[in-house]
C-alpha cells in the first residue's frame, strides 16, 4: 500500500485519538500518505476525506472523544453505500484503511475488505465485547470511571445505610460491570452472561445489614435490564432503601488512562505494519501481551468468552 486512510466509527471510546495518532504517525514514518475520514462511514460515503500530516495529530493523545468524530451510519449497511465508500477511496488511490470501532464498525470493515480495499480493524469500544483480543481500547478508562463513581457512592450510601444500584454500560457484555464491581468491592454484580436470583440477593443483603453492614453496592450491566427495575424488585423484597445511579455517557468521556494510550498506540502501529505487509481483512488485538491479527470474519462471527473465574472471585470476596 502507498496511501492509507483512518476512520473512527460507532460509539466513541477513550483512546481513539491515541489510535488515530499512531496510525497517522506510523504511516508517515513508513513513507505512506495518510488520509483521515471524518464522521466514520458517513464521511466515507460523503467523501469527507482529508490528507493528514505529522501536526494534524498533535496534542490529541491525552484527549477523550475522537477528533475524526464518529457516526452510526445506516447507509453504509447497504451494498450501494459500501460501493460508494470504496469508490471514494479508490478515486484518490487510497488502497488501505484502518477502521477503529466496535462490532458494527467491524461489519463495515469486513465489507470494504471484500470490495478489495486492504482493511484493518482496531477494537475501539468501552464494552470489551470484541473477541480475539484480551481488551479493547477505552475499556480500561471506562472501568476506572465506574470505580471512581462507586467509591463516591459508597461514602454517601454508608452514611444513610442504603443500598446503591449502579447501572453501567456494556451493551450485551457484562465486562464493565464485572471489572468495576470487583475493583470497587461491590456486593453484587449482575451481568447478562450469568443468571441470578433476586430473592437470594435480597435476603443476603438483609442478612448483611442485620450483621452490621452499612451499605450494599449492586452493579447492574445494562444488558441485564434497567437499574430502576432491579432496585424496585430488591426493595420490594427486603425493604432496604435503595438509590439508583445510571452512569450513562460519563463512562465514554474524559482523558484515556495510560493503559488505553499504550494499547491504542501499539495497535495503531501494528495495523499500519500489517497493511504494509499486504495483509487485509484482519482485526488487530492483544492476547497475553502478544499483538495478533485475526480474520474479521472470524471475529464478527464469534462471541467473547465471559471470565467466569473472575466473576466467581468477585462473589467470594464480597461476603
Ligand atoms: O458501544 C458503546 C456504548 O456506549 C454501549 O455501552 C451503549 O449501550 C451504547 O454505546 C450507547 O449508544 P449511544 O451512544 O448511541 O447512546
Amino acid at each position: 500500500v502507498k496511501k492509507i486512510a483512518v476512520l473512527t466509527s460507532g460509539g466513541d471510546s477513550q483512546g481513539m485519538n491515541a489510535a488515530v495518532r499512531a496510525v497517522v504517525r506510523s504511516g508517515l514514518y513508513h513513507g505512506l500518505e495518510v488520509f483521515a475520514v471524518q464522521r466514520g462511514y458517513a464521511g466515507l460515503i460523503n467523501d469527507d476525506i482529508r490528507e493528514m500530516d505529522l501536526r494534524s495529530v498533535g496534542d490529541i493523545i491525552q484527549r477523550g472523544g475522537t477528533i475524526l468524530q464518529s457516526a452510526r451510519c445506516k447507509e453504509f449497511m447497504t451494498p450501494e453505500g459500501q460501493q460508494l465508500g470504496a469508490d471514494n477511496l479508490r478515486k484518490r488511490d487510497i488502497d488501505g484503511i484502518v477502521v477503529i470501532g466496535g462490532d458494527g464498525s467491524y461489519q463495515g470493515a469486513n465489507k470494504l475488505s471484500k470490495l478489495g480495499i486492504k482493511t484493518m480493524g482496531l477494537p475501539g469500544t468501552i464494552d470489551n465485547d470484541i473477541p480475539y483480543t484480551d481488551i479493547t481500547i477505552g475499556f480500561d478508562t471506562a472501568v476506572s470511571i465506574v470505580v471512581d463513581a462507586i467509591n463516591k457512592l459508597r461514602d454517601t450510601m454508608s452514611s444513610h445505610e442504603r443500598s446503591s444500584v449502579v447501572e453501567v454500560m456494556g451493551r450485551h457484555c457484562g465486562d464493565i460491570a464485572l471489572y468495576a464491581g470487583l475493583a470497587s468491592g461491590a456486593e453484587t454484580i449482575l451481568v447478562p452472561e450469568v443468571p441470578f436470583d433476586l430473592d437470594e440477593i435480597a435476603s443476603r443483603m438483609a442478612g448483611n445489614f442485620s450483621q452490621g453492614k452499612r451499605h450494599s453496592i449492586i452493579v447492574v450491566a445494562e444488558g441485564v435490564g434497567k437499574g430502576e427495575d432491579i432496585a424496585a424488585e430488591i426493595m420490594r423484597r427486603n425493604g432496604i432503601e435503595a438509590r439508583v445511579t445510571v452512569l450513562g455517557h460519563i463512562q465514554r468521556g474524559g482523558a484515556p488512562t495510560h493503559n488505553d494510550r499504550v494499547l491504542a498506540s501499539s495497535l495503531g502501529d501494528f495495523a499500519v505494519r500489517k497493511l504494509i505487509e499486504g495483509d487485509s481483512g484482519k482485526s488487530c488485538g492483544i492476547i497475553k501481551g502478544e499483538l495478533v491479527a485475526t480474520d474479521i470474519d472470524k471475529v464478527v462471527n464469534s462471541k467473547k468468552q465471559f471470565n467466569m473465574e473472575l466473576y466467581e472471585l468477585a462473589k467470594r470476596l464480597s461476603q
